[in-house]
């Protein structure tokens, strides 16, 4: 007789972004060449001096429990990244270091969330999101924002979606598959909205702040706004900056009261984050951050060669993005070409003739699209789009 499993976990859908890359690595592993820009973590290796940390704090025998919610040492040095970086002022008390922004932000939805709450959650979103929600018994609200409106949601619509049940609103900036940024204006408007509902918590994800190239500086709601600051928890990390993303460790940064209740579900599920992972944590946020800037230059050229390679390919449109390594196109146009029945066929269809792995936008909440991740060689760009080329080439 199986084992019964819980209702709770028949809510959730495993990770599609995890399930694309599987795929690519199977096909890999069968002897296919398959390139692979389903992945949303960089392709370079974590910078030296960052290893070297991880190597001295394993000889200095720092191989022992931490505190639950972080080394003061770490936390010291998050501090200091949010008065340098966002001009933001917090306490120790106030900081939880996690084993990645994930298990950040999954204690903060349990932290927060009861059954029959709805948590606003603007699509195209990052594939985890819903999934959390329903996992506390909450209720994931998208609110649709398009390819025009720059993937971005709008006052009014924010407006409009918030009920008596709202309880968190969920920004990410850049986002996650979209590499869009909200400026410090359209920050301000939401914050305007958010103003007349103080029941309404925000969580500003902002994991990849670092990987940005837009004229104007990289701005967060609890700057922008700070009288949203207390009700405005702010989630980062430094797997994507740095390269990390292997370590496990993000964090997060908000009033100590709900700071307080995340802490207590991390002691009760993992506990401490990875000590050695903490020390190099440290060391990436103290030391010089010119590796940021040459990943981020990196990122930068490969986006600037992309967008309009994709452009110019039969039924894929997208847009310039401001940061994150993430080109989000509308394929509907090349779907209908092809006869195909949705963004997932299609993204099978480019695995199958072109041997080109992404992800299909129905997973980030925005059928007809697809995800394409620059995190890999300018070269390896170069052969998938001239093989997605090929693969959508009308039959002559
Ligand atoms: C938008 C967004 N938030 C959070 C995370 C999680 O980051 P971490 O690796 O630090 O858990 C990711 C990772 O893909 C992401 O894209």
């Amino acid at each position: 007789m199986p084992i019964r499993t819980a209702q709770r976990v028949a809510k959730v859908k495993p990770s599609a972004t995890i399930a694309m890359s599987m795929k690519a690595a199977e096909l890999k592993a069968a002897g296919r060449n398959i390139i692979s820009l389903s992945m949303g973590e960089p392709d370079f290796d974590t910078p030296d001096h960052i290893q070297q940390a991880a190597i001295d704090a394993i000889r200095e025998g720092r191989t022992r429990y931490t505190p639950v919610d972080g080394t003061p040492a770490l936390k010291d040095a998050i501090i200091e990244k949010f008065r340098r970086d966002n001009g933001l002022e917090y306490a120790r008390e106030q900081i939880l270091v996690s084993s990645g922004a994930k298990q950040s932000l999954y204690n903060l939805v349990q932290a927060m969330i009861d059954p029959g709450d709805e948590v606003l959650i603007p699509a195209p979103f990052w594939v985890s999101y819903p999934d959390m929600v329903r996992l506390a018994g909450g209720a994931p609200v998208t609110l649709q924002a398009s390819l025009e409106a720059g993937f971005k949601i709008t006052p009014a619509q924010l407006r409009t979606a918030i009920t008596d049940q709202t309880r968190l609103l969920v920004l990410n900036s850049p986002g996650n598959p979209t590499g869009r940024a909200y400026t410090r204006d359209e920050l301000e408007a939401l914050g305007e909205v958010l103003d007349r509902f103080p029941r309404v918590a925000i969580v500003s994800d902002d994991i990849y702040e670092h990987i940005w190239w837009a004229q104007e500086p990289f701005s967060t709601l609890a700057e922008v706004c700070p009288h949203l600051a207390e009700r405005t928890i702010v989630v980062n990390g430094v797997s994507k900056a740095y390269a990390m993303t292997g370590w496990r460790i993000g964090y997060a940064a908000g009033g100590a009261e709900v700071i307080k209740q995340m802490r207590k579900i991390q002691g009760q599920s993992t506990s401490n984050p990875c000590s050695i992972s903490q020390a190099a944590a440290e060391a990436a946020l103290t030391d010089s951050q010119a590796c940021v800037e040459r990943m981020c230059k990196e990122f930068h050229k490969r986006h600037d060669w992309l967008v309009p390679a994709l452009n110019e390919l039969p039924g894929l449109h997208c847009s310039p993005g401001e940061g994150a390594f993430y080109v989000f196109a509308d394929c509907s146009e090349a779907i209908e070409m092809l006869g195909l029945d949705g963004d997932q066929p299609f993204c099978e269809y480019l695995l199958e003739h072109a041997g080109v792995a992404l992800v299909p936008g129905s997973a980030f909440g925005a059928p007809g699209h697809a995800r394409f991740s620059f995190a890999c060689s300018i070269e390896n760009l170069e052969q998938a789009v001239e093989r997605i080329g090929e693969a959508l080439k009308p039959a002559s």
